[in-house]
């Protein structure tokens, strides 16, 4: 078999004596990665003065080479181009999107002085997965070093509609970089339309398809029903002192629409004071790219408007929120799944969301929560069991969580079943599987037809 070389922005060095990594990409492609031979390459996650060669770490059958990014690169690629430019516009967010000129160029600079970087250490059978928006140049960069290796890519967030990415002032050099590629993968089957659209308009005919990202539901199962009896999850179970726990758990984004379901809540509590007192909304949101000025301001916003929902609705002996930026461990959190009544995702768009996938796969079968979903995340297309609410209207999402609030045990128990069958039906290895699999049967690679 052919030696697997991932490529991605973030790449999961081991640390030793560390436990296995928690990001959603990491767990996913750990599963994919087990019994055969990879190399994973990409940014360190450091800042260094002068970036040299890549640094090299072995474990097992996987060799990780990582570079670092100098203060400039990091501005530039990473807070600039990635997350200040594409990431609002792949979320269909254009009034967020900040244009720089010098960010582009130093975006497309960084993936030309990573392909070289890895260049020398391919070999000519390898096959190449490259993943995520921050690298969409990769593999026009590879080809132009004369690389000729069959090279897919895959898409984590979601890609918005032809005419919005168009807004983009290098959207069409991005879409012929895309043109180098064998095979594009997206989350959803509207995403891959989307970008089949685009593509048209540029006469790329790389092929485009659906690969929902799935995970290891089964071990994630047991991972919650150990968890259940740690002392953190005994600690909030007990602070409830009977109450329902509505949970979200997401990373402080503005794509995870966190102030429209705080706004959701309040008027859950305006509305329907039957569940005053009777509920508890515990908001874990660990802080994320705090060097990009949005994320600061939305933490000010949710600050304030925790601190207001709080002192209009709370009582000598009640907190309706309970409001931490704090990053607890994925173990901890599958805990606070499996004792929570109700998951509370609503993103405002999302490419997948796996922790609406983690908090059915963490459910007791016998008495399980609900998942309240936004509609607009690529979740909502496989679990047809959850609530699913328009995220944009908080008068929705205060109608979703009163259904689920007051859900009887077998309607619970009926939408869990089937949302367990359809997370079975797809596990992260099945998942990176399927789009070898495709990748494998591409026709003629584009940089060996060359
Ligand atoms: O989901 C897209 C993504 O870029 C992931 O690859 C990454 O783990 C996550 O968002 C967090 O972003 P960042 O790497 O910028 O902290």
């Amino acid at each position: 078999m052919s030696r697997l070389v991932i490529v991605s922005n973030r790449v999961p060095v081991p640390k030793p004596r560390s436990g296995p990594h928690a990001g959603g990409l990491a767990v996913a492609l750990a599963e994919a990665l087990a019994g055969r031979e990879a190399l994973w390459f990409g940014w360190s996650g450091e800042t260094a003065g002068s970036p040299g060669v890549p640094s090299i770490t072995t474990v097992g059958q996987t060799t990780y080479a990582t570079l670092a990014l100098n203060e400039s690169e990091k501005r530039g690629y990473y807070g600039g181009f990635s997350n200040g430019t594409l990431w609002p516009l792949l979320h269909y967010r254009m009034g967020l999107a900040e244009f720089r000129r010098e960010d582009h160029e130093i975006w497309r600079a960084v993936n030309n002085r990573f392909a070289a970087a890895l260049a020398p250490l391919l070999r000519p059978d390898d096959v190449l997965w490259v993943h995520d928006f921050h690298l969409f140049p990769f593999a026009a960069a590879l080809r132009s070093l004369g690389c000729r290796q069959r090279i897919g890519f895959f898409l984590h967030v979601p890609f918005p509609p032809a005419a919005l990415f168009d807004a983009l002032p290098q959207g069409r050099r991005i879409l012929e970089d895309l043109g180098a590629f064998d095979l594009l993968g997206m989350q959803t089957e509207a995403d891959a339309n989307n970008l089949r659209e685009a593509l048209a308009g540029v006469d790329v005919a790389t092929p485009v398809q659906a690969f929902p990202v799935g995970m290891d539901s089964a071990g994630f199962a047991r991972d919650a029903e150990k968890a259940a009896a740690m002392p953190e999850t005994k600690r909030l179970a007990e602070s409830l002192g009977g109450r329902s726990l509505i949970l979200g758990i997401d990373r402080l984004d503005y794509s995870k629409g966190l102030p429209h379901r705080f706004r959701g809540y309040a008027a859950l509590l305006k509305r329907f004071p039957e569940h005053r007192r009777n509920v508890t909304f515990l908001q874990v949101a660990p802080v994320s790219r705090n060097e990009v000025a949005q994320y600061r301001a939305l933490r000010r916003e949710l600050d304030e408007l925790a601190g207001r929902i709080n002192g209009e609705y709370g009582e000598i002996d009640w907190i309706p929120i309970r409001w931490m930026t704090r990053a607890l461990p994925r173990a901890t959190l599958a805990g606070f799944h499996r004792i929570a009544r109700i998951g509370l995702v609503t993103p405002l768009r999302d490419g997948m969301n796996l922790v609406a996938k983690e908090f059915v796969a963490a459910q007791n079968p016998a008495d399980p929560g609900v998942l309240v979903l936004s509609r607009f995340a690529g979740a909502a297309a496989e679990l047809r069991g959850a609530i699913l609410v328009n995220p944009n209207d908080p008068d929705e999402i205060a109608e979703g969580l009163d259904v689920a609030l007051r859900m009887e045990e077998a309607e619970r128990r009926r939408r869990a079943e089937s949302d367990r069958a359809a997370l079975a039906a797809n596990s992260a290895a099945d998942w990176a599987k399927r789009f070898l699999v495709a990748l494998d049967a591409t026709g003629t690679s584009v940089g060996r037809a060359a």
